[in-house]
C-alpha cells in the first residue's frame, strides 16, 4: 500500500525579486515498509524535501504547488492543528542537528515523557517505561541514568541516538532521516 505519494512538488523561497525555486516538481512514492534513499549534492534539496513533507518549511520557504498525500490525505491542505497531530505521531523527522530537537533545559526523560503524553493517554510511569524501551532500542548504555541527564551531559553521538529514539517514540508510519 502506498504510504506517501509526492506529486509535482515545487518549493520556492521568497526573495526581494523573483522567488527562487529550490524543488522543481518532484514526484515519488513510498510504500508501507519501504526504505527510500535520496541522493544528491549539497544544496540539491534533500533537507527541504523532508521539511516540506512534515509541513515544517520556515519562511521565506513555501510550497508553491503540488501534493503531498500521506495515508491518502494532502498534507499541504491540512490545518496546522491537523498537521501537528500527524507530526511525531504518524510521521517523524530525525533532524541532522540534534540540538534542533532537544530542549537544553529539560532532561532526556522529561522530553520523551512529555512527547508521549502529548499524544497518548499514558500515566507518567507508563510513559517512562516506553521511553526506556526506546532508549534500549537504539543501544544507549545505562538508559535509566540517561533519562535524568540533560542534553549537554551527553556526547554528540549519544545525542544523535536520543533524537532517533524520540522519533521512534510514537511508532510512526513514516520516518524521515535527514
Ligand atoms: N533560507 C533559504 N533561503 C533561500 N534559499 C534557501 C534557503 N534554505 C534553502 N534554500 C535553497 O534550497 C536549496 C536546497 O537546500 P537543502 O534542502 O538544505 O539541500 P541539501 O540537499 O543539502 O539538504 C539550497 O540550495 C538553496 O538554494
Ligand atoms: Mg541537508
Amino acid at each position: 500500500m502506498t504510504l506517501l505519494s509526492v506529486r509535482d512538488l515545487t518549493v520556492k523561497f521568497a526573495t526581494r525579486n523573483e522567488p527562487v525555486t529550490a524543488l522543481h516538481g518532484i514526484s515519488f512514492d513510498i510504500a508501507q515498509g519501504e526504505r527510500v534513499g535520496v541522493v544528491g549534492e549539497s544544496g540539491a534539496g534533500k533537507s527541504i524535501t523532508g521539511f516540506a513533507l512534515m509541513n515544517l518549511l520556515s519562511k521565506p520557504g513555501f510550497i508553491d504547488s503540488g501534493q503531498i498525500l500521506f495515508e491518502g490525505q494532502d498534507v499541504t491542505q491540512m490545518s496546522d492543528r491537523a498537521v501537528r497531530k500527524l507530526r511525531g505521531n504518524r510521521m517523524a523527522m530525525i533532524f541532522q542537528d540534534p540540538m534542533v530537537t532537544l530542549n537544553p533545559v529539560l532532561t532526556i526523560g522529561q522530553q520523551m515523557i512529555e512527547t508521549l503524553r502529548a499524544h497518548r493517554r499514558l500515566s507518567y510511569d507508563e510513559a517512562r517505561q516506553i521511553a526506556l524501551v526506546k532508549l534500549k532500542g537504539v543501544y544507549i548504555p545505562s538508559p535509566e541514568e540517561r533519562l535524568d541527564q540533560y542534553p549537554h551531559e551527553l556526547s554528540g553521538g549519544m545525542r544523535q541516538r536520543i533524537v532517533i529514539a524520540i522519533a521512534l517514540l510514537l511508532d510512526p508510519q513514516l520516518i524521515i532521516a535527514d
